[in-house]
Formats: C-alpha cells, structure tokens, sequence
C-alpha cells in the first residue's frame, strides 16, 4: 500500500515564484507540488500537498493526519490517516506553539522543511519552535529541500534490514 505523506506548506508561501525571488527562488508553489508528486509516484508514496495562511487550519489538518483510518465495518485500523508529515510552517516556525503542540500529539514522522537558510537571515528566524520536535530539519537549499525531506521519509519508513 503507498505510503501517505501530508506536505504542509505556512502563510505567504503560496506567493512563491513572485515572493522575494533572491530569497525565495523562482519556483511556485505549483512547481515544488508537482517535483513533489512526481517523485512521490517513483517511491510509492501518495501525496498531499496544502497551503494555509490560517494557523488554525495548519492544526486541524495535523490533528486529521493522526486520526486512525477506517478499516472495513467502520473498524479503526491501527494505521494513521497518514504516514508522515513535511512542512515548512514559514512564519509560524518561530511563533506557533500551537502548531508545536499539534505536531506532537500525532506521533508521525516529521521533516521540517525552509527554503532559505534561516541562520543566516534575520535573527528572529533563528529560533524555530518546531525543529525540537522534528525527525530533521532541512532548510537553505531551496525548493530542492523538499525532494530531499521526501528521501529521508522513504528510507525512515522503508523496512530496515536486520
Ligand atoms: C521560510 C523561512 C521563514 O522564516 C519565513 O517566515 C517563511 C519561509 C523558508 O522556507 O525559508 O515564510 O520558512
């Protein structure tokens, strides 16, 4: 069965392409959606891929990530409704304790994701509530960082040899 991943992309990350290209990059939001998938399609991995300016709704849909799937008969399986989380929470990874705590009650794998090199920005940005919690962090190389996320999450959840 593919493995389900939920890639959460933050506020003002939906202006990537136009948004402080010199930081940022040119790819769009679009562009890194569909790099995600078509590699996802390679792994066997199904992906998700959201954008939310509203940090409530970042919280419900990490909440939704770790409800237990339906099995047949409305039985709960023992399998979450994904497999593991990405996200870039943008602004919200240096301001959100909400979104931290959400992120810890769904026991997943999580890769937290920056496009720029936080540490060599501002210093308010140095500081991310989520990274403590998080299986790695990737952050400075650019939209290829979420390529990389989704090749440590195949090999997290690949069955290990002995
Ligand atoms: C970002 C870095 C954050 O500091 C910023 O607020 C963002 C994007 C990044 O991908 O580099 O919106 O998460």
């Amino acid at each position: 069965m593919a493995r389900k991943i939920l890639i959460l992309n933050g506020p003002n990350l939906n202006l990537l392409g136009t948004r402080e290209p010199g930081i940022y990059g040119v790819a769009t939001l679009g562009d890194i959606e569909a790099s995600c998938r078509k590699q996802g399609a390679g792994m066997d991995m199904q992906i998700d891929f959201r954008q939310s300016n509203h940090e409530g709704e970042l919280v419900d849909w990490i909440q939704q990530a770790g409800q237990k799937r339906q099995g047949q008969q409305g039985a709960q399986s023992t399998q979450g409704a994904y497999d593991a989380i990405v996200i870039n929470p943008a602004a919200y990874s240096h301001t959100s304790i909400a979104i931290r705590d959400a992120l810890g009650a769904v026991d997943l794998p999580l890769i937290e994701v920056h496009i720029s090199n936080i540490f060599q920005r501002e210093s308010f940005r140095h500081h991310s509530h989520i990274s403590a919690i998080a299986s790695g962090v990737i952050c400075g190389l650019g939209a290829f960082g979420y390529n990389l996320a989704l090749d440590a999450l195949n090999d997290i959840l690949s069955p290990k040899k002995p």
